[in-house]
Formats: C-alpha cells, sequence, structure tokens
C-alpha cells in the first residue's frame, strides 16, 4: 500500500520529469467524485516545486473507460461544450487529466494551444510500480526514430498472422510515462511506441493467439481468432471459440462502419510491465498489458489520435504476445523479443 503522503512524493517527482518548476501552472481535470485523491496529491505536488495550481471538476461523468461497466467508448468527454472549462485549462502550462480525454476534439484543442497534457488514472500501486525513466524514454525515441524511417510495418505470428501496413500517412507517436514539452500528451504509466498505417494501406491477417489480450473486455483470448484485413479495412473476423464472437458482436453494436477501420500499431517497451498482471488485477484500464516489453499492440477502430478522419468510438486494442515486427523487411521484434540493441 502507498500512503496519501508517499503519493504526494511519487507526484512530485513525476512533476519534476515533466519539468514543472516554479512560476508554471498545474491544472488538474476531474469529474464527480472520481479520484480526488489523485487531484489532491498533484496539487500539494505543484505546491511544493513552488508551481501554482488550480482544479477543473467537472459535474458530468463520462462513461466507464476501465471496461467494467456499459460500453468502452472514447472521444465524447463531458468536457464537450464547457467552453470555460477548457479555456481555463488552455491557460495552464499543463494540465494532469484524471477522466481520459484521448481521442477528444477538446484534448487536441488543448494541445493545440502549448499546453502539455498528462493522462493519470490508473490505480497508486500502478503507478509506483511503473515509474517512468529516462532510460525509458531513450529507448522509447529510438523505436520512434526507426518508426519514421520506416516505409512498410509487417507483423507475423506462428498462428499465421502476415499484414503489411504502409507507413508515412501518419506521425509517429511515443509514450513513456511523461512529458516535458509544449503541446506534448503521454500518460503514467506507459511504454510504446506506435503510428498507424495508411487509410486504404493496411492488408493482410491478423491471427490472435491464445493468450493475447483483448482490451476492453479485459481477457486473454483463449482460441485463435482470424482478421482478414482489406486496404484498410476489417473484412471478416472468425474462429472456432466464442472470442471471435464476441469480437464481432461488440463491432456490430456499434452499427458504425467505422467500427472496421484499423487504429495504431506499434511495440512494447516497459521492462516492469508483465504480461500476466490481468490474471490477478482487473482494476485498471491496462496500461500495463499494453506496455509489456516485446508485445505488438495491434489496434483497430479511430485515427483521430494521429490526425486521421475517423472518428469512431469503437477502439479496440489487442497487444499479442511472440510476434515478430519488421520494419522494411529489418527485424525489430523476433518472437516477442526486442533484438535492437538501442532498445533492449
Ligand atoms: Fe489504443
Amino acid at each position: 500500500m502507498i500512503s496519501p503522503s508517499a503519493f504526494v512524493d511519487l507526484c512530485v517527482k513525476e512533476l519534476e520529469l515533466c519539468g514543472v518548476h516554479e512560476g508554471e501552472t498545474v491544472a488538474v481535470l476531474s469529474q464527480g467524485d472520481e479520484r480526488l485523491d489523485y487531484t489532491t496529491a498533484f496539487m500539494a505536488a505543484a505546491d511544493r516545486l513552488g508551481a501554482k495550481s488550480f482544479h477543473v471538476r467537472l459535474g458530468e461523468m463520462s462513461t466507464s473507460v476501465g471496461g467494467e461497466t456499459g460500453v468502452w467508448t472514447v472521444g465524447t468527454t463531458p468536457l464537450a461544450g464547457n467552453r470555460a472549462a477548457i479555456e481555463a485549462l488552455k491557460q495552464a502550462d499543463i494540465v494532469i487529466d484524471t477522466i481520459f480525454l484521448l481521442f477528444s476534439k477538446e484534448q487536441m484543442e488543448i494541445q493545440e494551444s502549448g499546453t502539455r497534457i498528462l493522462l493519470c488514472m490508473e490505480p497508486v500501486d500502478n503507478l509506483a510500480r511503473m515509474f517512468p525513466s529516462k532510460d525509458l524514454r531513450r529507448r522509447v525515441e529510438y523505436g520512434e526514430h526507426l518508426l519514421k524511417q520506416a516505409k512498410t510495418l509487417r507483423f507475423t505470428n506462428e498462428y499465421g498472422t502476415d499484414v503489411t501496413y504502409q507507413l508515412g500517412a501518419y506521425p509517429v507517436m511515443t509514450q513513456y510515462g511523461y512529458t516535458d514539452t509544449p503541446g506534448r500528451w503521454d500518460h503514467w504509466p506507459s511504454g510504446f511506441v506506435f503510428t498507424g498505417g495508411a487509410d486504404d494501406g493496411v492488408d493482410g491477417k491478423v491471427v490472435i493467439a491464445p493468450g493475447d489480450v483483448l482490451l476492453p473486455f479485459k481477457k486473454y483470448a483463449e482460441d485463435p481468432i482470424e482478421i482478414t484485413i482489406e486496404k484498410g479495412r476489417i473484412q471478416d473476423i472468425r474462429g472456432e471459440g466464442i472470442d471471435a464472437a464476441l469480437l464481432n458482436d461488440y463491432i456490430e453494436g456499434f452499427n458504425d462502419e467505422k467500427a472496421r477501420g484499423i487504429s495504431h500499431i506499434g511495440w512494447g517497451l516497459m521492462k516492469e510491465a508483465r504480461w500476466s498482471s490481468l490474471a490477478t488485477d482487473t482494476r485498471s484500464i491496462q496500461m500495463e498489458t499494453r506496455s509489456f516489453y516485446g508485445n505488438v499492440l495491434f489496434s483497430t477502430g479511430p485515427n483521430q489520435e494521429l490526425g486521421g478522419s475517423n472518428d469512431t468510438a469503437c477502439h479496440i486494442d489487442i497487444p499479442m504476445r511472440n510476434c515478430s515486427l519488421y520494419l522494411d523487411d529489418e527485424p525489430i521484434v523476433v518472437n516477442g523479443d526486442i533484438v535492437v540493441d538501442e532498445m533492449r
């Protein structure tokens, strides 16, 4: 367990990594009664660093992003339409988001004003155990450097995955758990690098293997699921087991052609993150399984986070084990292990 004062100490270290200093303003965004202890800790930490702070607390609550209840939708938040709150947040140097603004227009607008955003909503013990480091940033940024040069990304696994993404249409994004760059977003804790394929430039087959993680379902796949992708759209999802049926029914529930789009693609680099963590701990939104070292993070749905036009609320992330990933035919991940020394 972590005491409230130890949590403040942790937030001080985190804000230091984020470059918060005397004269800066830290805003914390919360909703309803959720995570008020996070607000208290971050404001105390800001105070200790000589920064000013304020709290924007929204009366409305968004639907669960934890995947426990209802549908895990992205892009629509209670900040939408709240002009006064948006303007206040844009005045801060950094916003601590405890409600999940990712994929929303409001997040884009705040970032464009030069305000950096740190998402923080995972359980406190996860924040401590997967605390970011400059070394993680260095390794993630090396991945960014490789991805930026690549024209194609291909990944495979022994279950028959063989899919190719045409790169270059979208920027490369990094997540290493803190942000000291104006206008940049990050999520504490996380550790991976990703980009998106061209809208009509993803083709092949992805076969989810038993043990791969289905998010937001928060379950390990039990049977292979074969996903056929043509020109950046899911054509077909099939499999003998319940998981393929589950995935099909979930996507169909959105009644949205754009739900069949392909979202970000990349790989995990965080050594503290464990693939098995979901077996005993379902509290979080699972940044841990998205981040574990050597996973290939395949995802479907929206790409407006990358600047694309697909704004569907149906987003599925699938961290996959034991894959091999190639950039322009150069191996980056082989059977779930990073093979580039600079990222090891
Ligand atoms: Fe995602």
